[in-house]
């Protein structure tokens, strides 16, 4: 269902069919997962939609209600997967997971461990990365967590390239089978320390492990026990904040907030645009958008020393 399924291509070159999973997107906060069918529909609050409509559409359709309304059909990409996936714990979002997918160095072709799954949010990505000659291979020791993971990654397409194992990863480390074989490691588990000997093990020379921790006392401890055969321990808190950009008039804006908003203008575009402004009063303003995410947790990176 993934972009990179080879037989359907990019998202923007295909159609809908029956049977396909998308997301139906009403705006950037409000969104599902649609499995359609010939004879399903869909009903929200603009109205009722037959997915007969849908079939046959590109990805990205705007389709309409029978009363008019509208919501647009996206394809299920794991960016949109992370914001519409049923929660069974807490989740990795967009911002930990961009950075971490890039300083494990994940790239198609990679062996990938990670433990936990939890709800499947950062395997989702770790997948896409990897695929299509790559594997993940995720570990929870809570059955159902990993029984309900597998049934997603049946649902969004990612079953050959996710294997979940059911076992204790702080209790008794990866199994054998991957020694020396990981280009990466990520952990997401309460006592990262316990699992990162085995994690050691597991890796490529030269391999990089990420270990998430969402108080510093857990990452201090992670750093300290990764101190002993792993090099470059580095630890990030990665914030993310999104904001609302338009042009308008500065008094409006703030007479509408209320004044209590904190506004940037572009003095650049105000210097450059000093004519047009004088002529118009507008001028352009970024205000920090009330949903930005702060603090999740901390990263930890460290890789593997070499000792050949
Ligand atoms: C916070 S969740 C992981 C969320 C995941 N990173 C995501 O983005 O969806 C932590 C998971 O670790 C699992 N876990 C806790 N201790 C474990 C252990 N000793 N071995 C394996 N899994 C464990 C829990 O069952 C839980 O599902």
């Amino acid at each position: 269902m993934f972009p990179f399924d080879s037989s359907k291509k990019l998202s923007f070159s295909r159609y809908i069919s029956d049977g396909d999973l998308l997301i139906v997107y009403e705006r950037h906060d409000n969104m599902k997962a649609v499995k359609v069918s010939e004879s399903g529909v869909l009903q929200n609050r603009f109205g009722v939609f037959k997915h007969s409509d849908w079939i046959g559409k590109p990805f990205g359709s705007k389709v309409f209600s029978n009363k008019g309304g509208f919501v647009y059909l996206l394809a299920p990409t794991a960016e949109l997967w992370t914001l519409v996936l049923s929660h069974r714990t807490q989740i990795l979002y967009i911002a930990d997971i961009s950075f971490i997918v890039m300083y494990l160095e994940i790239v198609p072709g990679c062996l990938v461990l990670e433990s936990g799954t939890g709800s499947g949010s950062l395997t989702t990505s770790l997948a896409r990365a990897i695929a299509p000659s790559g594997h993940v291979y995720t570990f929870d020791f809570h059955e159902q967590r990993a029984a309900s993971a597998r049934e997603d990654f049946e649902r969004t397409g990612l079953s050959n390239l996710v294997t979940v194992g059911v076992r204790d990863i702080q209790g008794v480390g990866f199994p054998d089978e991957f020694l020396g074989r990981a280009d990466s490691v990520f952990l997401d588990l309460p006592q990262p320390w316990l699992a990162i000997p085995s994690a050691s093990k597991m890796l490529k020379q030269d391999g990089v492990l990420c270990s998430f921790s969402p108080c510093i006392e857990q990452a201090q401890k992670s750093c300290e026990t990764l101190r002993s055969d792993f090099t470059d321990v580095r630890t990030f808190e990665v914030l993310l904040h999104t904001y609302e950009v338009r042009e308008g008039n500065l008094r409006s804006w703030q007479d509408n907030d209320g004044g209590s908003m904190s506004l940037k203008s572009c003095k650049k575009r105000q210097r450059s645009t000093k004519g047009l402004e004088n002529a118009s009063s507008l001028t352009i303003m970024a205000r920090r958008n009330g949903e930005s995410r702060g603090h999740t947790g901390y990263l930890t990176f460290a890789r593997l020393k070499c000792t050949l």
